[in-house]
């Protein structure tokens, strides 16, 4: 059995090792953000991530490490065309601004997103044909290579058109390039990378890159779960040899940290938190704490299936640290602005969703529950003992009221016309209520035998009960908590 002594102990003596031999800075790096500027914070198990939380960390690290390299693998922006996902992708372009990347990856995302959102960042893209046509025009806004403290960075983005793919990119190109100045040989080189396996393989075996750091390869609008999180070791995307690729956690969950990082960070105020943090939360005995800054962070936790704690992930390795809640401490002030113009745009966006939707409560079908106590009070009293009573109470508790984003789906009919519109206009459609799953129910109530011809009540749940807002759901289980007739 792994104690938590013997995690101590080679923590300590990683600590003792002479710092000779860390002449690289170490890298920190992030990516595939998607639009996902902060956590919604419905599951504690995907309470992670995001635009601040990235910014608090890189932050922190930077002040314990002021030549830490950082780099983003790009899919920052949300490719959704909606004017909400625009405005927002507008404040991770903020965000990004603040959190200020030595290198970024011109990866899909940005690309979709336009040269607009591409200002004032170091991009980096190596196969993207701009030579021909104008695109060169449209997207000057990027370099084929970027030298930053003592790094040679490249970028490859397979699968978006314009970019070229492995065959005609030229190995023997970027071969050239590095021998181009006798200096360039000492310095150490760097492949951002997004793309296939089999691709990455290939690169791989070419042997030009010291270092390559993968974006993450699920499909751009894929939702993510916890699924990372509890086995990180999947973050390692390929392993050859000597080099060991490791993407990066989806919606930007988590920061990567290189391996020479550790070291330094293990001789300093212990900054690498290991992935199995969220057994470390449950505080058990078994876990030891270390100061981090002012911040009191649960380090390791050993096997005990006595104490109900299982080990998560590879307690050798502590590659990827999980941005929880606690990293919403030490976000600089510039990017609390960015947050709070965020915030201002998304309640302006209420007060016009509201003007606008106000106009069809005169009509509505829907009544609240109320109505209905009178004949399914069995069903109401169950209702009432469910967290669907109270989950308007959540966002006050959390001064949410007036993001769209999540008023969705803690009320009833929002996407709906009808549906409810604010606290004060429509206090009887706060909260998820029988209505969400059974339909408006104005005209049943007056006359009972009126069915709604609404989907099934059993297949409402998905429309609210999707990953990251409920990882843990099972239609079973979560039906036996709010079972009623
Ligand atoms: C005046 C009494 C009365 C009121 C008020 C009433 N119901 Fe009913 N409800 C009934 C009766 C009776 C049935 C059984 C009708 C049938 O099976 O034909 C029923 C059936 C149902 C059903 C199952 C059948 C179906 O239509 O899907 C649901 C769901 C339901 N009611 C929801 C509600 C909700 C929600 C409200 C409040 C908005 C409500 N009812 C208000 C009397 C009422
Ligand atoms: C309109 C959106 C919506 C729909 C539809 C919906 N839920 Fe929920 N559900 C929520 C929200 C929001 C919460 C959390 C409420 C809170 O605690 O503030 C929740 C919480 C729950 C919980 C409590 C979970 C816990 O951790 O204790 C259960 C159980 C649940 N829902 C079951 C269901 C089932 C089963 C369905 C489908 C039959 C369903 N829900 C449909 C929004 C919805
Ligand atoms: C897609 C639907 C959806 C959206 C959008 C959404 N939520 Fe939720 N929320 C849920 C569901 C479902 C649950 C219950 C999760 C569970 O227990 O499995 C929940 C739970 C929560 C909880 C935990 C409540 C408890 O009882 O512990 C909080 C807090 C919360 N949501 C806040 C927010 C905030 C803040 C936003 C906006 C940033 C938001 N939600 C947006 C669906 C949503
Ligand atoms: C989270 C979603 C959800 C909420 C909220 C909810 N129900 Fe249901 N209700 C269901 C599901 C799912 C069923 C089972 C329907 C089925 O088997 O298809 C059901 C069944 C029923 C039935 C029995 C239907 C039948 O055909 O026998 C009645 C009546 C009913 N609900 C009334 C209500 C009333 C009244 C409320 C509010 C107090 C309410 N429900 C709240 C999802 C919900």
């Amino acid at each position: 059995m792994k104690s938590a002594f013997a995690i101590i102990t080679i923590w300590f003596s990683m600590a003792a090792l002479p710092s000779t031999t860390m002449a690289a800075p170490g890298w920190l790096a992030f990516g595939d953000i998607r639009g996902f500027f902060e956590p919604c914070g419905c599951d504690p198990r995907t309470d992670l991530g995001g635009v601040q939380r990235i910014q608090a960390h890189i932050g922190r690290e930077r002040l314990l490490n002021p030549d830490v390299l950082v780099f983003n693998l790009g899919n920052a922006f949300s490719i959704d065309q909606s004017v909400l996902a625009k405005q927002k992708n507008s404040f991770v372009q903020a965000g990004l601004g603040v959190i200020a990347p030595d290198v970024s990856l011109l990866n899909q995302a940005e690309l979709m997103a336009g040269p607009e959102f591409l200002t004032g960042m170091n991009y980096v893209l190596s196969n993207y044909d701009d030579h021909k046509g104008d695109k060169a025009t449209r997207f000057s806004a990027y370099k084929s290579m970027i030298e930053v403290r003592g790094h040679l960075v490249f970028g490859f983005v397979e699968s978006f058109k314009g970019s070229v793919g492995l065959n005609a990119f030229n190995v023997a190109e970027w071969r050239k390039i590095k021998a181009n100045e006798p200096r360039f040989a000492k310095l150490r080189s760097v492949l951002l990378f997004s793309g296939s396996r089999k691709t990455l393989a290939q690169i791989v075996d070419a042997k030009i890159f010291d270092v390559v750091i993968s974006g993450n390869e699920f499909a751009l609008g894929q939702d993510f779960s916890d699924g990372e999180r509890t086995t990180p070791n999947n973050l390692i995307r390929l392993r050859k040899g000597d080099l060991e690729v490791l993407k990066t956690p989806l919606g930007g969950q988590g920061v990567l940290r290189s391996p020479e990082l550790q070291l330094v960070a293990t001789a300093k105020p212990l900054s690498v938190m290991f992935a199995a943090r969220n057994s470390a939360e449950k505080n058990n005995d078994n876990c030891s704490k270390v100061g981090l800054l002012e911040k009191t962070v649960s380090m390791a936790c050993a096997s005990s299936s006595s104490s109900g704690i299982k080990v998560i992930g590879d307690f050798s390795r502590n590659f990827v640290y999980w941005l929880t809640k606690e990293e919403e401490e030490g976000v600089s002030k510039e990017l609390l602005g960015v947050v709070g113009k965020f915030r201002e745009a998304s309640s302006s966006r209420m007060n016009s969703l509201i003007a606008q939707r106000e106009i069809d409560l005169k009509d509505s079908k829907f009544v609240g529950n109320d109505a209905c106590a009178g004949c399914h009070s069995s069903a109401v009293d169950v209702w009432k003992n469910s967290k669907h009573s109270h989950a308007f109470q959540t966002l006050k508790d959390k001064q949410r009221t007036s993001d769209p984003d999540c008023v969705s789906c803690h009320v009833v009919g929002f996407s709906e016309k009808g549906g409810f519109v604010s606290e004060e206009k429509s206090p009887q459609l706060a909260n998820v209520q029988c209505e969400s799953c059974h339909g408006p129910r104005k005209d049943h109530v007056t006359n009972p035998s009126l069915k709604t011809g609404k989907t099934a009540a059993k297949d409402a749940c998905a429309t609210c009960h999707t990953p990251p807002h409920s990882p843990g759901f099972d239609n079973k289980k979560y039906w036996e908590m709010i079972k009623h007739k």
